[in-house]
């Protein structure tokens, strides 16, 4: 049983699908023990609390910059015996001093079809809000592993939804959270605690 921890910084609705995923076996071989949230008011914090999940709290102003902050977590992870760790609305970029001891081992999901809008300053709304400016006629969500580049990791799994012309910021987040992140997200998590993930010449491929 491979031992899950999710870090988050939100509303936790992706941790959510993951809690639930894992609750009817959607999960197999793996086991949320731990979440470790980037700041103490996170909605995310209830839901862990509430699945009976232990939390830790680890806000970025604690350190003096980003590498301190990724070694104070790195210690997180090494704590809690971490096999997996998924970044569900994780707002901060980790630096290469923990990427690099988990590599192919952090998971991420970005709310774009990765290589559109995203890497740094895409986050959250703001990348609903680029991709309505730019007049994109799909979008959707890409989960993938972490590396020492913001969103540039190996694609796991890709999902997409129509764009509306009347369609928002928050229509559009809401419309691909629900059709594509609270799905693929659990679905990764699952194929990687199956140990059905490779990776060759930096690109994953599922092992059916
Ligand atoms: C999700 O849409 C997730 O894809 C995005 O933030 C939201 C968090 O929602 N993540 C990023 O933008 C990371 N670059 P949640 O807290 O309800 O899961």
């Amino acid at each position: 049983m491979k031992n899950i921890v999710v870090l988050v910084s939100g509303g936790g609705t992706n941790l959510q699908a993951l809690i639930d995923a894992e609750k009817c076996g959607g999960i197999k071989n793996g086991k949320i023990t731990r979440v470790i949230s980037s700041r103490a008011d996170a909605y995310a914090l209830e839901r862990a609390k509430n699945a009976d999940i232990s939390t830790v709290v680890l806000t970025r102003k604690e350190f003096p910059d980003s590498v301190s902050y990724s070694r104070a977590m790195l210690e997180e992870l090494k704590k809690a015996n971490a096999d997996l760790v998924v970044l569900a609305g994780f707002m901060i970029i980790l630096d290469e001093c923990l990427t690099r001891e988990y590599t192919n081992k952090i998971i991420n999901i970005h709310p774009a079809l990765i290589p559109s809008f995203c890497g740094e300053g895409f986050y959250g709304l703001k990348v609903h809000e680029a991709a309505l400016k730019y007049g994109v006629k799909i979008s959707g969500a890409t989960v993938h592993f972490v590396n020492e580049k913001a969103d540039a990791g190996p694609i796991i799994l890709q999902g997409a939804v129509d764009v509306a012309n009347d369609d928002t910021p928050e229509t559009l987040q809401r419309k691909i959270m629900e059709n594509v992140e609270w799905k693929l997200l659990p679905k990764a998590v699952s194929l990687f605690c199956e140990d059905r993930i490779t990776i060759r010449d930096g690109k994953a491929y599922i092992d059916l």
